[in-house]
Parts: structure tokens; sequence; C-alpha cells
């Protein structure tokens, strides 16, 4: 299949196999922080992990897509095995009863961390993480912001204690990158390593390297 062919949205073909035979499915939401390219490359490593992908684009998401990136929204959309839009609350991701591992939401605004702090359900990206939430689930928050405000804060320990995972996408200088491409592998690596997923696309720190 063409890298971005789209793929139908229709239900997968083991989603009757035992749990034990069916594919890792992930929610992957993309908001209107700088650093979209950091979800693309989340959604690019979960399709080589083989990794069922269920992906929801906010309106500002799009808008960041398009002007830091020369991917299409069609483009992005055709990375993913399912793709929702973010007005439809009938999706099923937005119930307990569809079973995932867990949500990202990469790069994450700080709109959207409030959103989700005050229990505030009125998008798809807001009521997945809810369910993901309530279900005792992996929610990982790729916070971008700087500087931080007390009410930045405030949220992000408040949706800690909730649950949730804060992963500010902020550059580790320590593996000597020779490209902004390295930063972002580390950043998406470190994200999906809290799914237990290796990307093998980063060199792990193993202490003081001797020439
Ligand atoms: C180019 C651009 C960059 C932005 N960067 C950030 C950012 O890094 N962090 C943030 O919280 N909001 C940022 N915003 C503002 C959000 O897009 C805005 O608050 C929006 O309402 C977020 O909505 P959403 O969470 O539903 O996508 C940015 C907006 C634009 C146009």
């Amino acid at each position: 299949m063409d890298f971005f062919t789209s793929r139908a949205d229709h239900a997968s073909s083991d989603d009757h196999a035992p749990i034990a035979r069916q594919r890792r499915k992930i929610i992957v939401a993309f908001t209107g922080a700088t650093g979209s390219i950091l979800g693309i490359q989340t959604l690019i490593a979960l399709r080589s992990l083989n990794v069922e992908t269920h992906l929801i684009i906010s309106k500002w998401a799009e808008a960041t897509i398009k002007y830091e990136t020369d991917y299409t929204i069609s483009n992005v959309r055709a990375l993913a095995d399912h793709v929702y839009s973010i007005n439809d609350l009938s999706a099923p991701i937005a119930s307990g009863s569809f079973r995932t591992e867990g949500m990202l939401v990469v790069p994450c605004s700080v709109k959207t961390l409030a959103s989700i702090n005050s229990g505030i359900c009125d998008d798809l990206i807001s009521r997945a993480a809810d369910v993901i939430l309530k279900e005792r689930r992996r929610l990982v928050l790729a916070v971008r912001e700087t500087p931080l405000s007390t009410i930045h804060l405030q949220n992000m320990l408040s949706v800690t204690q909730a649950g949730a995972i804060i992963f500010p996408p902020v550059p580790a200088f320590y593996i000597k990158p020779s490209s902004v491409e390295d930063l972002i592998n580390h950043s998406v690596g470190r994200i999906l390593d809290l799914f237990d997923l290796d990307t093998a696309a980063f060199e792990r720190w193993e202490g003081w390297k001797r020439n």
C-alpha cells in the first residue's frame, strides 16, 4: 500500500479475535500547540510498530500542521488506521466499553490541558481523555507552552493526580543532537517508552562514553 493511501475507517478484521492476538490500540490526538511534527512522527512510529491508531485532529492542530510542516491534512490522516471528527461524540473512542491501551495528546495545548483537567467533555479529544482517566488507562499529555503560568502548572499537577502523565517535549542535549530530527526521534521514543513500545530510533543513555 502506498504510504499515504487512505485506509477505510471500518472495524479492524481482528476486532473479535482473542485479546492476546489483537493489535494494540492507541488513541492519538493532535491539538493546536506548536510541534505538530511530534504528533506526525509519533503516528509514523506507531504504524511501524504495528499499533492500531485512532486519530483526532483539532481545528487549531490542522492550522499548525499546515503552517509548520509540508504535510497535508489528508497525508496525516492517512497515517492512522481510524480517523474521527473532533465533533463526533458518538465515536467508539467516546465510550469506555471500546477498549484501548490509552491515549496520547501530542502536542497538547494548555487549552486542551485545561479542558481535560476540568472534565469538560464537549469535544472528542476531551471526552476520549476523560474516558481514559475514568477507565484508569494510560493518558500522556505532551503539553507544550513556555513560560508556564500558575494556571498551567496547577492544571498539570491536578491532571497528574487524576492519573495522567505530563510529558513536556523538552530537548535532551546530552544526546548531542546533530539535527532537529534527532531531538524529535528522542522525544517520540521517550513518549512511546511510556506505553512500553521501543522505537529503537534513538540512543539510550548508557553512562559517560569513553573515547
Ligand atoms: C502557530 C501557533 C502556535 C501555537 N502554539 C501554542 C503552544 O505552543 N501552546 C499552546 O498551548 N497553544 C498554542 N497556540 C494556541 C492554540 O492553538 C489555541 O489556544 C487553541 O485554542 C488550542 O485549541 P485546541 O487545544 O483545541 O487545539 C498556538 C497557536 C498558533 C496559531
